[in-house]
């Protein structure tokens, strides 16, 4: 039976982090163990930044964005020694078990943990939606809700000078939250990296909806395609268009976390300590047909996940 965890958040926050943390914590004093938070991820595992936490800990935490916990970028941990000092700390403080929240990063570090005898299981924590093997991340629905009110309030400027407004929101590496918050804000177009796209032809189309009645646009563009200035300017040469380029940033990572959010982080924190409890780890936890489910890391990591194409494409469709 284990008698000692440690929780962490790592790589970038997320809406629901909190959340996640007071579900390990909680469940774990109710199980009778103890339990440790860590500081700045891995950074702190390294260094010795950990406090044991008690239910009080975890108090009015449950609303807050953010994480208590901090969260780092540690290179060190990516090497051998790195993570060899993070065990020796483990091993110094009884922590046998490790409740990582994060990324596909974080899952790696997991991994390397995992091969070193510490019982890991990685939370999906990231607002981007990009891990593979859930359909589900901790942060995504705050984050989309976030970016959807933001372009709503370009949209009434947009509409009250007849221009369009071109919207980059975040997703370095998937295009989850732009096809999300385009349909929900009915923009114009969605320009994703997952679907090729051509300047010409929305220029085109923008002018065949212009010439129909339509006097504002809004186009979505997500991080990972990038020069959002570069198509608006574009777009505004190409038709005459005024249009006014917005990156909303490190913004959508911030807030209250959404109620799916809080009970997403909950329950999955929740079957971390469970599976801890069984004495498992090396293992990443998913949502799949709103199950919760795990994984091996190394499977995990190797998984790929679909883009919602029909999304994209009925938002285009509609869009005039
Ligand atoms: P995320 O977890 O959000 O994907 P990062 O990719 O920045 O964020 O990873 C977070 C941390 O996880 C890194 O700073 C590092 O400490 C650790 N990490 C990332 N990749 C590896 C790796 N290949 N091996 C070991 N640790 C890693
Ligand atoms: O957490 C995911 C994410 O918000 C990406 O969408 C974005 O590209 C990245 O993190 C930015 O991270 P940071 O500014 O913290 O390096």
């Amino acid at each position: 039976m284990i008698k000692k965890i440690g929780v962490l958040t790592s790589g970038g926050d997320a809406p629901g982090m909190n959340a996640a943390v007071r579900a390990v914590v909680r469940t774990a004093l109710s199980k009778g163990m103890e339990v440790y938070g860590i500081r700045r991820g891995y950074a702190g595992l390294i260094t010795g930044d950990i406090f044991k936490m008690d239910e009080r800990s975890v108090s009015d935490i449950i609303h807050r964005g953010g994480t208590v916990l901090y969260t780092a970028r540690c290179p060190e941990f990516r090497t051998q020694e790195g993570v060899k000092k993070a065990k020796d700390k483990c091993d110094e403080l009884g922590i046998e078990g490790l409740v990582v929240i994060g990324g596909d990063g974080s899952f790696r570090g997991a991994a390397d943990l995992s091969a070193m005898g510490v019982l890991c299981i990685g939370l999906p924590g990231t607002i981007d939606n990009d891990i593979a093997c859930t359909e589900y991340t901790i942060g995504f629905d705050t984050a989309m809700n976030t970016a959807m009110e933001l372009v709503d309030k370009l949209r009434d400027t947009s509409q009250s000078h007849d221009r369009c407004s071109v919207v980059e929101v975040m997703g370095r590496g998937a295009g989850h939250i732009a096809v999300n918050t385009g349909i929900a804000c009915g923009a114009t177009d969605i320009i994703t990296k997952e679907v090729p796209y051509d300047i010409d032809a929305i220029a085109k189309t923008m002018l065949e909806k212009q010439a129909k009645g339509k006097k504002n646009f809004v186009v979505i563009v997500a991080e990972g395609v990038g020069h959002s200035q570069e198509i608006a300017t574009m777009i505004q040469e190409k038709t005459h268009i005024e249009t006014r380029a917005t990156i909303l940033g490190h913004v959508q990572r911030g807030g209250n976390p959404t109620l799916r959010d809080r009970v997403e982080a909950t329950r999955m924190g929740y079957y971390a300590v469970e599976l801890l409890e069984q004495g498992i780890g090396n293992r990443v936890v998913g949502v799949k047909e709103n199950k919760l489910v795990d994984y091996d890391i190394q499977e995990a990591l190797s998984m790929t996940k679909p883009y919602d194409e029909k999304l994209h494409h009925i938002a285009e469709q509609i869009a005039f």
